[in-house]
């Protein structure tokens, strides 16, 4: 099968290469999937790219233990494993596999059973696979850290990203007025997809502003806590998904004194990986949610996309549609 395959840590479009390696054979707890379409994530530009450093930790030290970069998913099982019972072959399914690895930009992955959920038929291939990573992160970060209530008043900052574009629609289920930052090319998006109002990040600082908030999402962390601090209400809650490392650890110890002393709270999600992904499919029937995909792109772009990516000029999730003849619904 064909695969995106990498060696050594680097620039994408020097380090990753096009290649042949065998399809691999199900253990008793995994299913074989043929990929239909893909998705590009944070996590895929740290482990090529090797940065920040301390990741590799994780990835391996001097070079990626794991050679094929890729964490969402959708698709159609060709294989089961010998104890699982809940799914079967030609299930069309969808997932993030970043709780066991790494492997999706390829022709077929085998993932343990607990990456795997079944895809209602009226998301397509290719809206199913923004879906996993980006909107659990953003359900779990407004819902179960932030403990969002009806019309709060909420900012989210790097609200045009691939978390930020599912966390605002998420917010006016509950009918909160959303603010989102970022930079001037996505505002208009961001306006679109429900953010009753924009801040271009290049010209105002939201935490120098006279406006308070019930809760501030950050997908960037790029501030100090005290200045979030000044953005929040009394009761106010902070919730970081993550961001500059030195400032997201800053964020989460002070904010851990702050909260002594006030009854302002500062979080840190740890993703809990496709938790409730039946409430979007939920929403999505409602029509009360929606993908935002930047592409279809080809398998052989995904190179240039991950250093597209890294340059942060995507709009939404990045789709990668991996084989040309698949039907994609
Ligand atoms: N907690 C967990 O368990 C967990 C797990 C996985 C990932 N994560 C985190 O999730 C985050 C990825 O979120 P994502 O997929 O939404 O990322 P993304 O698609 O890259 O979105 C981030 C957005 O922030 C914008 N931005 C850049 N600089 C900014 C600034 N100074 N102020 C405001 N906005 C700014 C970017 O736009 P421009 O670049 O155009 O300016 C971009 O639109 C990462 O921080 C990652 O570490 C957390």
């Amino acid at each position: 099968m064909k695969a995106i395959i990498f060696e050594n840590y680097g620039a994408p479009e020097k380090v990753l290469k096009i290649g042949e390696v065998e399809i691999p054979i199900p253990k008793d707890n995994e299913v074989l999937i043929k990929i239909y379409a893909t998705a590009i994530n944070d996590y895929d530009w740290n482990l090529v790219s090797g940065k920040p450093l301390l990741y590799r930790m994780m990835f391996g030290l001097l070079k990626p233990k794991k050679n094929i970069p890729g964490i969402e998913f959708s698709g159609v099982i060709e294989r089961i494993g010998g104890v699982v019972d809940e799914l079967k072959i030609g299930d069309a399914v969808f997932g993030d596999i970043s709780e066991f690895g790494f492997g999706t930009f390829a022709e077929y992955i085998c993932v343990n059973e607990k990456s795997v959920v079944k895809k209602t038929k009226e998301l397509s291939f290719e809206e199913a696979t923004t879906v996993p990573h980006a909107f659990a992160l953003a359900l779990q970060a407004l819902k179960d850290i932030g403990q969002i209530k009806k019309n709060q008043k909420i900012l989210i900052n790097g609200g045009g990203g691939g978390v930020g574009l599912f966390a605002v629609q998420i917010a006016k289920v509950y009918g909160c007025h959303v603010t989102g930052v970022d930079s001037s090319e996505k505002l208009e998006l961001m306006k679109s997809v429900g953010f009753d109002t924009v801040i271009d990040y290049k010209i105002t600082n939201f935490t120098q502003e006279n406006v308070a908030y019930d809760l501030v999402l950050d997908c960037k962390t790029n501030q100090s806590v005290f200045a979030y601090k000044r953005v929040l209400k009394d009761k106010g809650n902070y919730v970081t998904i993550g961001g500059q490392l030195t400032k997201l650890f800053s964020v989460v110890l002070w904010g851990k004194i702050i909260s002594l002393f006030s009854a302002k709270q500062f979080q840190l999600v740890g993703l809990q990986q496709n938790k409730e992904l039946d409430y979007f499919m939920e929403l999505f029937k409602q029509k009360k949610i929606k993908s935002i995909i930047d592409g279809p792109y080809l398998f052989e772009d995904i190179p240039r996309l991950i250093q597209y990516f890294g340059k942060g000029k995507h709009k939404g999730k990045i789709v990668i549609k991996m084989n040309v003849d698949s039907p994609m619904d």
